[in-house]
């Protein structure tokens, strides 16, 4: 059998699926936000600023470059095969299944890992929520056991309980999904404006002053961690995941064609608007050596130093509708992916069968919610984090090598938008992602090796004799 067996864009586009068609770019642009703006620069940013000073802006500005290529690599891919699925979509029609395989299988265990990453930090924001109304729920259900020291945690009951609540949404339909999505989006959206208009004029340039204290790249003395602008685009890289998702809306989108290629690279550009202007706010505002004390808060911390304490628990909730439009974009984009392997015949039916009334993958969304729901009830999650960045920047690089491939391969195909610059544009995606992936820690390498182990296992052991595509072959 042949493990490169290919799909033509003509097959995918026959094969979809009647989900129903309602997204337009302003919901495409809505979703694409709600996917990036959370975690990253609500959280990381503490962490970033620590590690490049004040040209912390310029490391996001530098993941957003990074991003902006692979952004364009899957705008080009979008187009061409409009349906669910992105990266595992795409690499099926460049490379053929066992790559299309083991990509998928990357990105649900990214979709996974993240969604249950960001419930716990939803929990943290919701538990600090509740204090400012002199609420407090029991020590034991704020955290997964073992994810504060010192302090006896069991489990995760605000995470839990809204990765379910995000699940129930998504099960009974995108209308839904799409109304909820906006919505908060937009109240995100005007609350991260909000901070901006208010804290903007608190800056001092003096606290600008050394820019960049670090240079590109350096160690400390007696440290292993590195500082500098590049290993703070490392991190910060995070803060633009999410993007891709809007790919996967492809079979639910009028004109994928147009409408796709402008979502990905709107959202992505008013973002990175938005972090370059929060991250120079923010850093004018604080010294950044300051950060250390308010690490895993640094915009409330930010406000604070403002003495704006009324704004904190605004830009608080923020923060807290920010992440659940993450979750909802993830465990959205999760259950588009099994849907599209379930249906190739790669992953067992039952991910891929559509409800009657509601026209969404029911039972696989349920499926991957209560995992993603008990993964952040219960684990420390965050031992597993850097494998997200890893997921991600491997699934940059094949689809920006799908990209030069089909180019080659297939220079006549259809394409409603072609990426400008090609072979320069992927091939700089690559060699960035390449760069990021190498600021990760060994641990983490290892730990991607044995998913993708895993992965070739249930390839060869379940999906290669269950594939359509190979049966198909076989019969004909
Ligand atoms: N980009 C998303 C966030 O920052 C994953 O939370």
């Amino acid at each position: 059998m042949d493990l490169f067996r290919k799909k033509t864009v003509g097959q995918m586009v026959a094969e979809s699926t009647p989900l129903k068609r309602t997204m337009r770019t302003v919901d495409l642009t809505l979703l694409g936000i709600g996917a990036i703006v959370g975690t990253g620069i609500f959280v990381l940013t503490g962490k970033g600023a620590l590690t490049a000073g004040p040209a912390l802006s310029v490391s996001f500005l530098l993941a957003a470059v990074c991003c902006g290529f692979a952004g364009l690599c899957y705008a080009e891919f979008a187009s061409m095969a409009p349906v669910s699925g992105s990266a595992y979509s795409y690499a099926y029609l460049a490379f053929g299944e066992l790559i299309a395989f083991i990509i998928g299988w990357d990105l649900i265990l990214e979709y996974a890992l993240q969604a249950a990453t960001v419930s716990a930090g939803w929990a943290g924001y919701f538990n600090k929520f509740l204090e400012t109304f002199g609420l407090h729920l029991p020590v034991e259900l704020t955290a997964a056991y073992g994810t504060t020291p010192g302090v006896t945690t069991y489990f995760n009951l605000p995470g839990f309980v809204i990765v379910l609540l995000i699940t129930w949404v998504l099960s009974i339909g995108i209308n839904q999904t799409k109304r909820t999505n906006d919505i908060m989006v937009i109240i995100k959206l005007a609350i991260i404006v909000l901070f901006i208009v208010c804290t903007v004029w608190f800056v001092n340039p003096a606290n600008w002053k050394p820019f960049s204290p670090y240079g590109l790249y350096t160690f400390q003395p007696g440290s292993t961690q590195p500082y500098g602008i590049v290993p703070a685009a490392s991190i910060v890289f995070f803060s633009f995941i999410g993007f891709d998702a809007v790919s996967s809306s492809a079979e639910e989108t009028i004109e994928p064609n147009k409408t796709l290629p402008r979502g990905i690279l709107l959202s992505l550009a008013i973002s990175t608007v938005l972090y370059i202007a929060m991250t120079l706010i923010m850093t004018g505002i604080v010294p950044y050596p300051d950060f250390a004390n308010f690490v895993d808060a640094p915009v409330a911390g930010v406000i604070l130093a403002t003495g704006m304490n009324w704004l904190a628990v605004i830009v608080n909730l923020g923060a807290l509708v920010g992440m659940t439009t993450v979750m909802l974009v993830q465990l959205y984009g999760q259950s588009r992916i099994c849907y599209a392997m379930s249906r190739d015949g790669l992953f067992p039916k039952f991910f891929g069968e559509v409800h009657p009334k509601y026209r969404t993958p029911f039972k696989g969304t349920w499926f991957f919610g209560l995992l993603t729901a008990f993964a952040g009830g219960f684990i420390n999650i965050n031992v597993l984090f850097e494998l997200v960045n890893i997921g991600t920047l491997t699934a940059f690089i094949i689809v920006s090598a799908g990209v030069l491939w089909m180019r080659h391969t297939q220079p006549d195909a259809h394409r409603g938008f072609r990426a400008p610059g090609v072979p320069v544009t992927p091939v700089l995606a690559i060699v960035f992602c390449l760069v990021l992936i190498a600021g990760l820690n060994w641990e983490t390498w290892v730990r991607f090796a044995v998913w993708f182990a895993l992965g070739l296992a249930v390839y060869f052991l379940y999906a290669r004799k269950r594939s359509k595509l190979g049966q198909a072959a076989a019969e004909g």
